[in-house]
């Protein structure tokens, strides 16, 4: 398998290909992507709710990121990763946000960045693509700011909402970025930025007329029991199945049928007897 370039994936938009893609946060999992065919993985920050058991996305830090990135890195080397700016990373100044990102290539590997907002992190986003970078901008529902938005809600429901997500996109891609998130807006807004921009733009829980989508790993796994947001869509319930898993476990352990003799190893012949002298 080839990693995607930015090429590619402007190719794809170009010849109306959808770019498939989800979250990682381990080897194990993204080595798995990798082997379905993924198009690319988002080491998000949703690893604060995911993997550390966080409220929100607010508390993850640059450290948390770039070991998980590491891992994802090593179990899909040949994908396209993306490594998504934690809060506090890049609001603090266009320095900052440079260092950063600069941090995200040079220990973890990554392809491009992705952080959150619109015409308010416009000259970051100049900033990262001046340092020749790829910037993924995503605008819409911006999980590190629910504080200013009141909560987990989808935006661009009202005619002068969807104005304000379109005019975000625009200034991402103005900005250089060189694709761009739409989150949990209607598909009807989704539809104008696709056809607006020229760069791919892609949802999650923004409808099916844009250049591809992404999910949480947890989400479409059926893992993630916290809450579960009207986009996701569970294609299995490995929760259930993990869950079965353990108390089988539990139950064959307690009542001394595991391990059986197939999961023991044997004595050299003969050595036994010696031992016993
Ligand atoms: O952190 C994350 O998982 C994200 C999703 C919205 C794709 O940014
Ligand atoms: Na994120």
């Amino acid at each position: 398998k080839k990693k995607l370039s930015r090429i590619d994936l402007q190719n794809m938009k170009d010849k109306g290909e959808k770019a498939v893609w989800m979250t990682a946060y381990d080897f194990t999992t993204a080595q798995l992507a990798e082997q379905a065919g993924m198009d690319m993985l988002l080491v998000g920050d949703s690893l604060g709710m995911v993997v550390y058991g966080y409220n929100g996305t607010v508390p993850v830090t640059m450290d948390q990121s770039i070991y998980h990135t590491e891992a994802v890195r090593r179990g899909a080397p040949n994908t396209f990763i993306i490594g998504d700016m934690p809060f506090g990373t890049y609001q603090a100044g266009w320095d900052d946000a440079v260092k950063n990102a600069v941090r995200f290539h040079k220990e973890a590997g990554v392809d491009c960045i992705k952080l959150e907002g619109g015409v308010r992190v416009a000259d970051t986003i100049e900033a990262i693509t001046d340092g020749g970078m790829l910037v993924m901008g995503h605008v819409g529902l911006t999980p590190q700011s629910t504080g200013a938005l009141g909560g987990f809600k989808a935006q661009g429901r009202t005619a002068d909402s969807a104005m304000a997500v379109i005019e975000d996109a625009m200034a991402v891609y103005e900005a250089g970025a060189f694709s761009l998130l739409v989150e949990a807006v209607p598909p009807e807004v989704t539809k104008i930025i696709a056809d607006e921009l020229p760069i791919p733009v892609y949802s999650i829980g923004a409808g099916v007329d844009c250049d591809g989508q992404v999910m949480i790993v947890s989400d479409i796994l059926g893992v993630f029991q916290a809450f579960t947001p009207k986009f996701v869509k569970k294609y299995a319930n490995l929760g259930a199945e993990m869950q079965k898993v353990f108390e089988t476990y539990i139950k064959e352990v307690k009542a001394g049928e595991f391990p059986a003799a197939e999961h023991t190893y044997k004595m050299v012949q003969g050595e036994f007897e010696k031992l016993q002298k």
